[in-house]
């Protein structure tokens, strides 16, 4: 038991809840003493020796002593790699079956005994040891795989002397090329790569103590921090084996497609260390099982997001309403409360685009219920808000509990029932917010379409959005890990598997199940869908958010480096519970949040049921009337946002990107962890810091516009800037062109940041195209100076007019 076990017992003792999770504890870690295979005996394993090739569209397999590299390089740039016999799918990120092979990128000799593949975009060469190197067509290596090990039981018969410990280039007789399977399986593995000395690790799906990755071990393994988190804790709720590295030599995203339990160890590196010689950055990827297979993307940032999205699927377009500011609360506890607080917001004229209601709305806290003593007629709730343009969202949690007609209803589905069983056949059971629960099982196509269908009961109770919570998924227990046991077996689509490869994807599963249940319901709509936890691919069925970060300046800072972070593993949706979750935070820290918030794509205040209030009127009148400021600038951005979100659905950009997105020449700035971009017009500095009223602000290239002033600072450099109470240094891109809400509050109107003399600039809009799933037309415009003045300019080169200049 860590500390942090000792906190969580201590916590729960006493209650008949923690009495519960003790026992759910303990039968878990029996299930698992009895229903997971035993690590014995365990022989390591290297590749050997290159053997021979064989060439395949796009590349070949290379067959080495004991185990064989299947090269392949995708039309359109990258490069797939998979030993012993994986291939690209089946994948659960990887949408259909891939990209196709590139015809004209084919497996020849290399120097030294290796072989490469070169391609228009990335060479890839491959050692006769089975190191591979992956190189810009110019012969930078961007990164080097050494020769990867696996770790194998020994199978009766063989003799322990030939058991692990051998080392690297051990040579361990006895699993011959394909003893890894494919498809998962067996032996755990290490694969140690490096990069530039200068490179800089970003991604690994939400990480607190982001952006930017430092020196240590980050864990693949869905985690809910319970109680509360900040930047020291990891991992958190939703990881993912993506890697954004980042170095001057260049960019390249890697994506280890493989949902198993595995620790990442990163190493930064140093230029001229020791000797003057340079030490490479290093990131060692320890699996405990599953396939050895990787995805590398090259090029510049929006190139590597552009291809990942073509890989894992385009990201959601939530509905424009959800682009707005939402007020959420763990213990609204009436129909009352909720129309109080709405009519609060619109008493003083605050905008609210949704209220959402969270497990207290439930009947006992089950799920696809609701309390009718506190909440009467949720429908007529919905229709009243409704006219007042405000939706409602649900909190949807997956455990369902025992003994319900809801269990009873899953426990009818297909041949096997709905819930996830351990490995003797008997249904798992754990403990959530309304007791003992059996778990779905999202790996099984029949179940997802079953939840699917509950969600109608939802939209008939007028929810229009939904948010789903606690799909790590969570089991309360004083000690361990807080799910399912590892030996708890999943559908895995048909492939069977345990809880060890169903754990990271439970999440992805049922946002797919509640994504497609709601297409099915609702045809004509768009659904919003966000949840808590998630992996590789999940943009493609809605966003995400911070979940529990603490009420401090720390979780302030960590809740920016999980959005950044995540839009950089293609999450382009998420934010902050604005406030934080757990405390009563001060009014400075609250407002800061709120500025910050604002310019993130969720922008929604959330508490805890035993936390202060969020709503932006508690905080005292000079917090007031800041709020409204930036509610109402939120307010006039939003088709800006909605541009954004079809943006990062055509393009992969996500709408919040890091300021060296743009050129080679920023990224030197990837050390810049306190600002962003939003989109490419605004740069973003919120201040993390109590007490700041200034702030330095790093810029890149061109000139920058303080909006609140119109002072005009040239980049590269840094500024200083007045960050007074009010407001957060918020910069406009000389020649930027953004889509803003008209002054009359109505359409959409073009603000344009003058260029610098003698530059252009210009911006892209997409109108809102309504409910349904329109992509919405692409619109270019220029800005340019014409005599002392600036004019805007559509595709067609006519000046348009109504535009507001500013800037000049
Ligand atoms: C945990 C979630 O992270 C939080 O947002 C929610 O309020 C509670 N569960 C209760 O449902």
């Amino acid at each position: 038991m860590d500390g942090r076990d000792l906190v969580r017992a201590v916590k729960d003792i006493g209650t008949e809840r923690g009495r519960r999770a003790w026992i759910s504890g303990w039968r878990h870690r029996r299930a698992d003493a009895v229903g997971l295979p035993r690590r014995g005996t365990e022989r390591a394993r290297v590749p050997g020796l290159l053997a021979g090739t064989e060439p395949r569209p796009g590349g070949g397999v290379l067959r080495f002593a004991r185990s064989e590299l299947l090269v392949r390089v995708p039309a359109g740039g990258g490069v797939f790699g998979g030993w012993d016999g994986a291939g690209p799918t089946p994948s659960y990120a990887v949408v259909g079956t891939g990209p196709e092979p590139d015809p004209r990128a084919v497996l020849e000799p290399d120097t030294g005994g290796g072989w490469r593949v070169v391609s228009e975009r990335v060479t890839v060469a491959v050692s006769r040891h089975g190191a591979v190197e992956v190189r810009t067509p110019g012969g930078t290596v961007l990164r080097r795989e050494l020769p990867p090990r696996w770790w194998e039981p020994v199978s009766a018969g063989s003799r322990d002397g030939d058991a692990a410990g051998a080392g690297a280039g051990g040579d361990a007789e006895g699993a011959g090329a394909g003893g890894g399977a494919g498809a998962g399986g067996g032996g755990r593995w290490v694969l140690r790569s490096e990069v530039a000395a200068d490179a800089r690790f970003f991604g690994l799906g939400g990480r607190a103590a982001g952006p930017r990755l430092r020196d240590g071990v980050y864990r693949l393994w869905n985690t809910d921090p319970k109680g509360g988190f900040a930047p020291g804790d990891d991992p958190l709720y939703l990881t993912m084996p993506v890697q954004l590295v980042v170095a001057d030599a260049g960019t390249h995203l890697v994506f280890h497609d493989n949902s198993w339990d595995g620790r990442v160890v990163l190493r930064e590196g140093e230029e001229g260390a020791g000797s003057g010689m340079d030490r490479p950055g290093v990131s060692e990827l320890r699996m405990e099982g599953g396939p050895l297979r990787c995805w590398v993307l090259v090029g510049p940032p929006s190139r590597v997001l552009q291809g990942w999205s073509g890989l894992t699927g385009a990201a959601a377009v939530p509905p424009e309403w959800a682009l707005g500011y939402q007020h959420a609360k763990w213990g609204f506890g009436s129909a009352e409360e909720v129309r109080r607080v709405a009519g609060g917001y619109a008493e003083r004229g605050f905008a609210l685009s949704a209220v959402h209601l969270d497990i207290d709305h439930y009947d006992g806290h089950r799920v696809f219920t609701v309390d009718r003593g506190r909440f009467p007629d949720l429908p007529g709730l919905a229709r009243e808000l409704g006219e007042t343009g405000v939706r409602l969202v649900s909190i949807v949690d997956p455990a369902v509990k025992a003994g319900d007609p809801l269990h009873a209803a899953g426990q009818a589905v297909g041949a096997r029932g709905a819930f996830v069983r351990d490995a003797a056949g008997a249904e798992v059971r754990g403990e959530v917010w309304p007791g003992e629960c059996a778990y779905p099982d999202f790996t099984d196509p029949a179940v997802r379409e079953w939840w699917g269908g509950l969600y109608e009961e939802r939209l008939a109770q007028g929810f229009a959005g939904f948010w789903h919570d606690m799909n790590e998924p969570v089991s309360f227990t004083p000690f361990g890990d807080m799910t399912l046991p590892r030996s708890a077996r999943h559908s895995m689509d048909g492939a069977g598997g345990d809880h060890r490869a169903g754990h990271n994807v439970y999440a992805l599963g049922m946002a797919r199940a509640g994504w497609e249940g709601l297409v099915r319901l609702r045809p004509a709509e768009r659904p919003f869908l966000f949840s808590r936890s998630g992996w590789a691919g999940m943009q493609r069925y809605g966003g995400t958010w911070s979940g529990d970060v603490e009420s401090s300046w720390e979780g302030l800072r960590a809740s920016l480096a999980l959005v950044l972070g995540l839009g950089l593993c293609g999450v382009p949706y998420s934010g902050p519970d604005v406030g934080g979750f757990g405390g009563s935070p001060s009014p400075e820290l609250y407002l800061r949040w709120l500025q910050l918030g604002a310019y993130l794509p969720l922008f929604r205040t959330h508490s805890a049921i035993w936390a202060g209030r969020r709503e932006p009127w508690e905080f005292g009148a000079e917090v007031e009337e800041h709020a409204r400021a930036v509610m109402a600038e939120r307010e006039r951005l939003r088709p800006y946002f909605v541009t954004l979100a079809h943006l990062a659905r055509r393009t992969g950009a996500p709408y919040v990107r890091p300021v060296w997105w743009g050129t080679p020449e920023e990224r030197r700035l990837r050390d810049c962890e306190d600002a962003f971009l939003l989109g490419d017009a605004l740069l973003v500095a919120p201040v993390l810091e109590c007490g700041a009223d200034r702030r330095a602000v790093r810029l890149p290239r061109g000139r920058w516009y303080d909006t609140a002033t119109g002072a005009a600072y040239e980049g590269p450099g840094q500024a200083l800037l007045d960050a007074p109470r009010g407001r957060i240094p918020v910069l406009a891109r000389a020649g930027a062109v953004i889509p803003v809400r008209g002054a009359s509050g109505g359409g959409v109107e073009l603000e344009v940041w003058a260029p610098a003399r003698g530059r252009t600039g210009g911006g892209v809009v997409i109108r809102d195209p309504g409910a349904g799933f329109e992509a919405g037309a692409v619109e270019r415009y220029t800005s340019r100076w014409a005599g002392e003045g600036v004019v805007v300019a559509d595709e067609a080169g006519e000046v348009v007019a109504d535009v507001v200049v500013r800037g000049v």
